[in-house]
């Protein structure tokens, strides 16, 4: 039997919107509040730029924000970088860590992974930790080794909450997904993977699904067992598809 898990459907706007885009955010509100209440806790992480603004528009409507990344180390000499106090200071509850489009173009290892995911932690913030594996290691049969391992090495050990989000890189703004029956294997598998580590609590992990995650395909991926929501990207940006996505909880 598995748990009640409370879905949580995440949107990911990357490196995308200036303040005009806020318009999107007051859409999605308006589509959020008109209707039946959502099953599901939403999450927009707009660029850091956006998230004190981005925080202050949701809360009337109940959207929680979340940051992109943050800085394993509390404050310091690193030009450009965000840490996870300030995403908190800014009014953000959650924040993506090791998104592969980081562990790509950053280099981005499971252990610095670890390390963001327990500054969040120690910000009071609730990190959605990513794995996914490429095109090249699925075809290779590489696929659950893979995300096993980036499980193993990017989750702290805590008692703090944390979300999972899996996410072929190779979904990712392709327009292309898994099957149902694949998605549903890794999701059985992080399932047992998270519960064989911190037991009962591991049974309560959301699991989300992300990769070309879109208004047509989302009710059967959603319902897919082990799928505890999704992390959009593409379609997260126009709120009329993240509305209808939500709506597909
Ligand atoms: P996508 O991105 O929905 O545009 O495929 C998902 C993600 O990278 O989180």
């Amino acid at each position: 039997m598995s748990k009640t898990i409370t879905p949580l459907i995440a949107g990911n706007w990357k490196m995308n919107g200036v303040s005009a885009s806020l318009a999107e955010l007051t859409a999605l509100g308006q589509a959020l509040t008109a209707g039946p209440a959502p099953r599901a806790i939403v999450v927009i992480c707009p660029p850091a730029t956006l998230l004190a603004a981005a925080s202050a528009h949701g809360a009337s409507s109940g959207i929680l924000t979340g940051g992109q990344d943050c800085h394993p180390a509390k404050s310091g000499a690193h030009t450009g970088d965000i840490s996870a106090a300030m995403l908190a200071d800014a009014g953000a509850q959650y924040v993506i860590v090791g998104h592969s489009e980081r562990r790509a173009n950053h280099g981005e290892t499971d252990e610095l992974v670890r390390a963001k995911a327990e500054a969040g932690f120690a910000a009071g913030l609730k990190p959605i930790i990513c794995v996914g594996e490429t095109e090249a290691e699925r075809d290779a049969g590489q696929a659950e080794t893979v995300v096993e391992r980036q499980l193993a090495g990017s989750i702290p050990d805590s008692e703090a909450t944390f979300v999972v989000a899996y996410e072929p890189v190779w979904a990712i703004g392709t327009g292309r997904t898994p099957t149902n029956a694949e998605i549903a294997q890794m999701h059985a598998r992080i399932r047992g993977v998270l519960t064989a580590r911190f037991g009962e609590r591991g049974a309560s992990v959301n699991i989300l699904y992300g990769g070309s995650l879109k208004p047509s395909n989302a009710r059967e991926i959603l319902a897919i067992e082990h799928v505890n929501g999704g992390l959009v990207g593409g379609a997260s940006l126009l709120a009329k598809d993240f509305a209808a996505i939500i709506s597909a909880v």
